[in-house]
């Protein structure tokens, strides 16, 4: 999209453990494995390459997310000023969007769009999986407002945020005479 839109420069940001899913629990409708979806980092590199993507376009956090999206990376993103343009949750588990969700706080900006791969998984269920994160999420965050933007596959929704300006304090004026 950025290229197409000629919109930039722009950095992509790539996290994943390249070992497939962490430890699954079991429950209702749930399907997936651990392990499942593992995809090499350098054959991910790979793809990325014949995309056309050059090295300086892309970093990438290798590990899971309990781990890897941590204080120092927090840290570092910050004095680099980074602001995200479109956050893309693609990693099916409700621990797995629940770690990101704690994580990106920080990046939000007016305006970015957040993307949810599998949203409507687990039978369109808002008590688990992703759906399940964004909710305790959104709880969290009251200053900010989530707009319902596009379902953009089967089970993928997004979602734009918006950031609400807190509301102005109350007047301690005693009212103006009533004409
Ligand atoms: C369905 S695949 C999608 C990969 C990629 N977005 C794509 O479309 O090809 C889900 C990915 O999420 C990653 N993932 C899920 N939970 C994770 C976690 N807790 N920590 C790190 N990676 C995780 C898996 O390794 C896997 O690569």
């Amino acid at each position: 999209m950025a290229r197409c839109y000629g919109y930039g420069p722009v950095t992509f940001r790539s996290f994943d453990s390249f070992q497939g899913l962490p430890a699954v629990e079991p429950g209702d409708y749930e399907i997936w494995q651990e392990g499942q979806f593992a995809f090499s980092r350098p054959d991910f590199e790979r793809v990325l390459s014949q995309k056309g993507f050059k090295r300086s376009d892309y970093q990438i956090v290798e590990g899971f997310y309990n781990d890897s999206l941590n204080e120092e990376l927090i840290e570092s993103l910050e004095k680099q000023s980074v602001k995200a343009s479109i956050v893309y949750i693609d990693c099916y588990l409700y621990v797995s969007a629940r770690d990101v969700l704690a994580f990106i706080g920080p990046f939000l900006q007016d305006g970015t769009v957040i993307c949810f791969d599998s949203f409507f998984n687990y039978r369109g269920r808002a008590d688990m999986g992703e759906q399940k994160a964004f909710e305790e999420y959104k709880a969290r965050t009251p200053f900010l407002s989530f707009r319902p933007y596009m379902p953009y596959s089967p089970l993928g929704m997004s979602f734009i945020v918006h950031q609400e300006v807190e509301p102005a304090p109350q007047s301690t004026a005693p009212d103006s005479p009533k004409t």
